[in-house]
């Protein structure tokens, strides 16, 4: 099957098979008026039609009606296999609790760890694949997806079986992650032998049944203050490593744990949130491969005023990336559109280091930069078709789904 995509304004894209960090971040390729003939799967050109290869026989031929290509969005940072909803918590925070109060109170991780206790694999397969169609049809086409809110072997291994299962027919490709260093779970909060006794668990039980069952390529902790200490959360992520698994890590969201510095240290495939990262820690991923994943929209959901420092982090050199860490508590959105927009318009990123943050360097932080996250010949045909003459319309006409068409190795799914 061949299939050429016409009538295009613009494809705007960044380019390359590795992350692009600081500078190079606004380097993207802007082509007027091309073409992209896709076969098996794969881009096989992208050019001008005058140069299209005729060899190329086309099968099918899509008239774009004058929408702009950019690649599939790229989310590595999701806590998607959830149950219930914290709506009233949500209620309570815009009559002044702090999100952190609310945790201390019983509510936040813990409420939504009952009501994934009690959901059946079945049911949280549905509600994932709901979410999944959501994120296509506003433009993503790869999400990480986390456990998390099981903090017990079952109930981890539950959301990770359920990922699995959506993965079989979801429009877009998920890569699992077992955050089962997320919380401690209600059970064990009560003295620090039974803390001590949950990360055992993590160590000798969970993780272990996790890369027996293949059910996660990547392992994470929630390094803060009243959850994982920084020790807590190195032993989770090298005993992780131990079995196969590549660490990520929730570092520096509330208060400056150190977390950057121990995600570069331990080899991270990113250290994500940032909000508290301190100078050190800038340093540390700008002279590292650990990629720096900005999640604004847990800011812009929490009503506050402190984003991670984007600017400075581009500007030191590090490998920047933005996703939307949907999830019930902190940030209820699917839209890695709201995303780039809040990069641009609260972090002052430019709307070409977004576009590069939310593709390719988020391919590159979840280890397939070679195979998407770019508009480029040999690559996974993974695109979407924007309703707008020019990609800087992704944020300059915000606040709307300019999405008009998504194409999933080389099939349209939304
Ligand atoms: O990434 N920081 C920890 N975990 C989530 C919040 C999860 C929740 O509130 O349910 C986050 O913001
Ligand atoms: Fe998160």
């Amino acid at each position: 099957m061949t299939l050429l995509i016409r009538n295009l304004s613009q494809i705007a894209t960044a380019t390359g098979r590795a992350a692009r960090r600081g500078r190079a971040m606004r380097d993207i390729s802007v082509l007027e008026d091309g073409v992209i003939v896709v076969q098996n799967g794969r881009f096989a050109y992208v050019g001008p039609e005058s140069e299209r290869p005729p060899e190329l026989l086309i099968d099918e031929d899509f008239d774009a009606g004058g929408a702009t290509a950019v690649p599939g969005f790229v989310d590595t940072h999701t806590h998607l296999p959830f149950a219930g909803t914290r709506e009233s918590e949500f209620n309570r925070r815009l009559q002044g609790e702090t999100y952190e109060d609310i945790a201390a109170s019983g509510g936040g991780i813990a409420s939504t760890v009952h009501a994934t206790r009690r959901a059946t694999e079945e049911q949280l397969t549905a509600s994932v694949l709901v979410r999944a169609a959501t994120m296509a049809r506003y433009g993503t086409t790869t999400a990480e997806a986390k456990s998390g809110y099981g903090l017990d072997k079952e109930c981890e291994l539950k959301q990770l079986r359920a990922i699995r299962a959506v993965n079989e027919r979801s429009p877009v490709r998920l890569v699992p992650t077992c955050l089962a260093a997320h919380e401690f779970p209600p059970e064990s909060r009560g003295s620090e032998a039974a803390r001590h006794g949950y990360l055992s668990t993590i160590l000798a039980e969970i993780l272990p049944a996790v890369a027996e069952e293949k059910l996660a390529v990547f392992c994470d902790a929630f390094v803060e203050r009243g959850v994982f200490n920084a020790e807590q959360g190195e032993a989770v992520l090298r005993a992780g490593t131990e079995l196969g698994m590549i660490p990520r890590l929730h570092a520096d969201e509330f208060s400056d744990g150190g977390g950057a510095r121990l995600a570069s240290s331990v080899g991270a495939a990113s250290a994500d949130h940032l909000m508290h990262i301190s100078e050190d820690g800038i340093a540390a991923l700008a002279a590292s491969d650990t990629v720096a994943n900005l999640l604004p929209a847990t800011s812009f959901f929490l009503m506050s005023d402190r984003y991670a420092p984007a600017r400075a982090l581009i500007d030191a050199g590090a490998i920047v990336s933005l996703s939307t860490d949907c999830n019930p508590g902190s940030s209820m959105t699917e839209s890695m559109q709201m995303v780039m927009q809040l990069a641009t318009l609260q972090m002052k990123m430019t709307v070409e280091e977004a576009l590069t943050a939310a593709t390719l360097n988020g391919a590159y932080s979840l280890r397939m930069a070679k195979e998407i996250g770019s508009i480029e010949t040999g690559k996974r045909a993974d695109f979407v078709l924007l309703d707008a003459p020019g990609y800087l319309h992704l944020v300059y006409h915000f606040g709307v789904n300019l999405v008009k068409a998504v194409f999933r190795d080389g099939q349209r799914v939304a």
